[in-house]
């Protein structure tokens, strides 16, 4: 029987309240703490801050009960074994991970320390910041047998980021000292040991308790590393299948195709092999860049990660030329625009290649009717409505005598329009669709031209008739 641990996680966004929430799904009594007051009491008031699968249930479940929400960090490091630090890391201007926020929340940790704890970095940090984390704790006044400090990276999605962290791939403990390793290994003994997945009312999915899931202990080090490492490859996987799809352009060929012989070698694997628009969201950007910047600073050439953000970029610049080539003049067009988010079943619209892509659409003079299930009040904040840009309320409403209709995000909902009274909304009969969520042949049975990525262009039956006639 595996024991409780109190736990503080100090940080409430993406990583530490679903950490938060899901300690406490594990048996843990858990502090969660963040310094903006507001976001506290939304936290303790019942509001869940982010869209997120099974968060609701969980924070209904164990809100001021297991997880008690503060801005009180010396009072959570006082009552609590481990602390979890899963404050942001944002970009600095030379790529950098800026890590103030990780200092400011140690050295105030280290102000309170009085008795052993384990600090345990679960924000996306370069290699080497354990030590800083160490150092600044002894700059403090703070025994060194008072501490340890260990790297236990989150590898968890946005949108299923509650099942990723309760039924995860692998579990990651970077720790230099044993004991502090024995403390990690009793946090996570629920799911290692599989308990967890005897439960009936447990999170579902693909761990059980025969296959539970594997704890890989390193040294701290390897682990930050490990982290860095698993995201810059991810991207370099998005990347390499995004310039293949241009190849597939270039030929004739298909990359739905490609990509699924590739896929079907073990060795290369079926995931994070679809093309589209280039990656956003708040970490691939951030964290390939800080890669290649923590590889630069030790004097090590890896711009294979250059090349990577390179391919990005021009992959949004590729979609933009695409509408181009099917409008012919940009300027004056209304599009309609379906999705903001990064990507579907989530309202976070950070480095979102979707909400790019408007803005250089913008900038070309297109006028634009945006819809997205979950991120358009966030995207009004940084776009706000204007004479070319308006939020539609649903799909419809977005396309609605559009000279074409842009797909950016993958939501689930955007792959089961009705066609019939899509193609009766749109001006023109013209998709072009950054996510490849229709089937070519169906698009053209109901009549659309269909530009995807990496597919052949698709015309409607009765051009092709009239061409072939034509011929
Ligand atoms: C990513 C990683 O997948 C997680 O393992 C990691 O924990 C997380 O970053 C993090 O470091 O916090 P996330 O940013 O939530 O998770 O989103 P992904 O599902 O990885 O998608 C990232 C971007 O790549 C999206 O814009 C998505 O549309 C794009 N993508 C993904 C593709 O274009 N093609 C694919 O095949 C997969």
């Amino acid at each position: 029987m595996s024991k409780p641990i109190p736990i503080a996680v100090v940080g409430s966004g993406y990583v530490g309240l679903v950490a938060a929430v899901c300690f406490a799904e594990m048996g843990h009594p858990v502090i969660c703490v963040d310094n903006d007051e507001r976001k506290v009491s939304a936290l303790q008031g019942g509001d869940t801050l982010i869209h997120e699968h099974y968060l609701p249930e969980l924070l209904g479940k164990y809100r001021n009960s297991r997880v008690r929400f503060t801005t009180d960090l010396a009072e959570a490091t006082r009552e609590s074994d481990a602390i979890f630090i899963a404050v942001g890391t944002p970009q600095s201007e030379n790529g950098d991970a800026d890590l103030s926020y990780v200092e400011a929340v140690a050295c105030e940790i280290a102000r309170s320390l009085t008795s052993y704890k384990v600090i345990v970095e679960k924000s996306t940090v370069p290699v080497y910041t354990n030590e800083w984390i160490s150092r600044a704790f002894e700059r403090n006044g703070v025994e060194r047998h008072l501490f340890d400090v260990v790297s236990n990276p989150e590898f968890l999605r946005e949108g299923t980021a509650v099942a990723d962290f309760l039924h995860p791939d692998r579990i990651v403990v970077g720790a230099d000292s044993e004991r502090a390793g024995a403390i990690l290994r009793d946090i996570y003994a629920p799911l290692t040991g599989g308990k967890y997945y005897e439960r009936e009312d447990g999170i579902p999915g693909p761990c059980t308790v025969s296959e539970p899931p594997p704890l890989l202990m390193t040294s701290t080090k390897s682990a930050e590393i490990i982290k860095h490492a698993s995201n810059a490859f991810l991207a370099l996987k998005i990347s390499f299948i995004n310039a293949v799809s241009n190849l597939c352009e270039a030929t004739n060929a298909n990359v739905e195709q490609v990509a699924r012989g590739m896929g079907l070698d073990t060795r290369i694997g079926p995931k994070f092999l679809r093309p589209g628009i280039g990656y956003g969201g708040s970490c691939f950007p951030k964290d390939v860049a800080a890669f290649r910047s923590v590889a630069e600073q030790l004097g090590i050439d890896f711009s294979l990660l250059s090349e990577v953000e390179k391919i990005n970029i021009q992959q949004k610049k590729r979609f933009v030329g695409k509408v181009r080539s099917a409008l012919w003049n940009l300027r004056g067009k209304r599009l309609g625009v379906l999705g903001l988010a990064f990507k579907g079943d989530t309202d976070d619209i950070r480095e979102s290649p979707a909400i790019e892509i408007v803005k250089m659409l913008l900038n070309e003079g297109c006028i634009i009717a945006a819809f997205d299930p979950a991120a358009i009040e966030r995207t009004r904040q940084v776009l706000p409505e204007s004479k070319e840009l308006r939020y539609a309320s649903n799909a419809y409403d977005a396309v609605a005598d559009a000279d074409a209709l842009l797909i950016l995000t993958d939501w689930p909902e955007f792959a089961e329009l009705d066609l019939k009274r899509l193609n009766k909304a749109l001006r023109y009969p013209i998709v072009i669709d950054g996510r490849n969520l229709y089937d070519p042949s169906v698009m053209t049975e109901h009549g659309f031209t269909y530009l995807s990525v990496g597919r052949p262009a698709a015309y409607p039956v009765r051009d092709l008739a009239a061409a072939s006639s034509r011929g």
